[in-house]
């Protein structure tokens, strides 16, 4: 039965596997080729809590930008936290580059899930992708699509988090010793193309027949998920510090590891995930309220007043002067991007 599972689905894969940028087509031998590993890894960070669509700009800039890891490994912070702006969890591009740097220290990417699990910042779903994906070996590989695939394929229904070792176990036992890559990356299509989280299009599942959710009726009802928790409202101030008659604007580089740490972006005032902003100006002046960007992070939602200044003054605090005219290439995240759109559209 499990056999036959993970060839009905490998059948479904090689008529349906979508075509992307980082992937081989179906049944296609490995590359023998450094490169090849690092273009898997570098896609597995960046499809992590990321549609295929966002990541896909992305990638082609980061391959386009680095071609290699050692190349990666040779980028500055900066240059790779700009290139990652827009894209999210800013802690996966800080990780980023040091997985890469360690990666160009020892050689190249290791080929067994434990050692790839002991580089900076690589945690189990990145471990066991790469190793299947690009080493072909049989990892167990689940994501948030895998889950959804297994608890129905297996009528789990014990709540999550807590179902996510028997999920686990399940997709153990129908994983194969061969084509593990391929496998990984079908059971993810079947969760985004066919097992979808609302109607599930169960007529058109390679694997509908041996499904106990099916079987038990709703299988939309599964994964059965965690109450959801109020999310928290925060209020902040961004501040557009701009001067020679707005040609340059003030900015920063946030401190850390915190929200949003090692990104450019316009000062604030103190705001955070866990608290609200002191509302206080890093220079007084006749402040101008342009108005407010609104903001769903994970942990909290954010709606962060936008004043401007034109001072000559200088700041407190380390940050740089920055042409408005290529505020673009300062690579914001979405937030200070949107504060940025506002103080422009309003100059
Ligand atoms: N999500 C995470 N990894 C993926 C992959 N390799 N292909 C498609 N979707 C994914």
């Amino acid at each position: 039965m499990t056999a036959s599972i993970s060839a009905s689905l490998l059948d479904w894969y090689d008529a349906n596997a979508r075509d992307l940028p980082w992937r081989l087509p179906p049944g296609v031998p490995l590359p023998d080729d450094a490169d090849w590993p690092y273009r898997v890894w570098l896609s597995e960070v960046m499809l992590q809590q990321t549609t295929v669509a966002a990541v896909k700009p992305y990638f082609a800039r980061f391959t386009a930008l680095w071609p290699s890891v050692d190349a990666l490994a040779a980028a500055s912070d900066d240059d790779v936290m700009a290139a990652w702006a827009g894209l999210g969890y800013y802690s996966r591009a800080r990780n980023l580059v040091k997985c890469a740097r360690a990666v160009a220290e020892r050689g190249g990417f290791p080929a067994t899930e434990a050692e790839l699990r002991a580089l900076p910042g690589l945690g189990d779903y990145t471990a066991a992708a790469v190793a299947a994906i690009a080493f072909g070996k049989p990892a167990v590989v689940v994501d948030a699509n895998v889950e959804r695939v297994v608890a129905r394929l297996f009528a789990i229904d014990a709540p999550l988090p807590g179902a996510r070792k028997a999920i686990r176990a399940a997709a153990a036992t129908i994983t194969p010793e061969k084509r593990a890559g391929d496998f990984a990356q079908a059971m993810m299509d079947l969760g985004s193309q066919v097992c979808t989280g609302k109607a599930p299009r169960c007529l058109l599942c390679p694997l509908a027949d041996a499904c106990k959710g099916r079987k038990a009726g709703e299988p939309a009802r599964l994964p059965v998920k965690p109450p959801k928790k109020a999310v928290p409202e925060r209020h902040g101030t961004a501040f557009w510090i701009t001067r020679r008659q707005g040609r340059e604007v003030w900015l920063v580089t946030r401190p850390g590891t915190g929200m949003l740490g090692g990104m450019r972006a316009l000062p604030d005032d103190g705001w955070s995930a866990r608290a609200d902003g002191s509302g206080a100006p890093p220079l007084a002046g006749d402040w101008r309220v342009l108005g407010a960007v609104r903001h769903g992070f994970t942990h909290a939602h954010l709606t962060l007043e936008v004043r401007a200044l034109e001072s000559e003054g200088q700041p407190p605090g380390e940050g740089q002067w920055w042409a408005v005219a290529r505020i673009g290439e300062a690579g914001l995240a979405t937030l200070f991007a949107r504060a940025a759109a506002l103080a422009l559209a309003g100059a």
